[in-house]
């Protein structure tokens, strides 16, 4: 059930992409935007998705959303991946944008998928104009430097003074770094819906740091093939990690009492939310 959804979410916000990026020139950038935004699981475009489900919004509309934040956090993983910052060449099993185009269009590319990402909250079927600057405001403080790009700065200041980090630390920079987009996917339903969100809120607050400590385990246990990206960086970047800070064995206990904690804010919804419950298990169990 879960991965069915998670597939249709991945497939509709690819129609998106396919749809909107047809009326663009015929340009290496824009060939680099298309490549940029395929191939991920589509984990925040889901959750916009599916907490719209489950506060009764149409799809129709919820796709721009969905859209919308894999556009911003495409962006985030493109220049992520360039020489100044983790200095990748693999990403979703393909060369990065840098290797396979070249820097000033990765930067370029990062660009245009963030400025992407707003022009399609704004559209008119996302719903009336609040609701649109709520999303626009949101998702401008979650990727800014309140946010994301705060989270991207606290991790390389963490890499020359990685002992520095305690937990407390370690937790408020994984919080900007991947919680922030990740909050405001889950919370997006109830925003368009002008529901109460302090569930959802509660529920991807949770599901994002289980989902970077999944990320922290996978990059000392996974493997580089599954995960499509170099694996066993963090250690030798100097980075501190909840692994590096707990130990595996209680990294991994921390993020299970994550699921249970992220399962049990879901409570209000009763069977309603076992798809975003099955969501909160999959983000530890997952291999890529
Ligand atoms: C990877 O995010 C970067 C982090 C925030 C840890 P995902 O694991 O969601 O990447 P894709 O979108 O599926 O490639
Ligand atoms: C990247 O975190 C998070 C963002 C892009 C905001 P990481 O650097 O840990 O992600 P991976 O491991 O390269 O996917
Ligand atoms: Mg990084
Ligand atoms: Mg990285
Ligand atoms: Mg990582």
């Amino acid at each position: 059930m879960f991965h069915e959804a998670l597939k249709a979410a991945a497939q509709d916000v690819q129609a998106v992409f396919d749809t909107v990026l047809a009326e663009y020139e015929d340009f290496p950038v824009v060939h680099a935007m298309r490549y940029a935004v395929a191939g991920g699981k589509g984990l925040r475009g889901f959750l916009v998705l599916e907490s719209a489900r489950l506060c009764g919004v149409d799809r129709s509309g919820a796709q721009f959303a969905a859209a919308a934040v894999e556009a911003v956090h495409a962006y985030s993983l493109v220049h992520d991946d360039l020489p100044a910052m983790d200095d990748d060449d693999l990403r979703r099993g393909r060369a990065t944008v840098h290797v396979k185009w070249d820097e000033a269009t990765a930067i370029l590319v990062g660009d245009a998928l963030q400025t992407l990402g707003f022009e399609l909250l704004s559209r008119d079927e996302v719903g009336p104009a609040e609701v649109r600057v709520a999303l626009i405001t949101g998702l401008a403080r979650a990727s800014g430097a309140q946010g994301m790009v705060l989270g991207q700065a606290q991790d390389i200041a963490a890499e020359t003074a990685g002992g520095d980090l305690d937990l407390a630390g370690i937790t408020a920079l994984q919080a900007n770094k991947t919680g922030a987009l990740i909050g405001w996917a889950g919370q997006a339903g109830a925003v368009m819906a002008g529901a109460d969100s302090a569930a959802l809120a509660r529920y991807s607050a949770a599901l994002g740091l289980a989902f970077q400590i999944a990320d922290d385990i996978l990059d000392v246990e996974g493997d580089a093939a599954t995960a499509g990206k170099r694996l066993r960086k963090d250690e030798s970047a100097g980075k501190a990690t909840f692994v590096s800070l707990l130990g595996m064995k209680e990294a991994k206990a921390r993020a299970r009492a994550l699921v249970e904690e992220a399962q049990d804010a879901l409570g209000p919804y009763g069977a309603e939310a076992d798809v975003l419950k099955a969501a909160a298990r999959f983000v530890i169990e997952r291999d890529k």
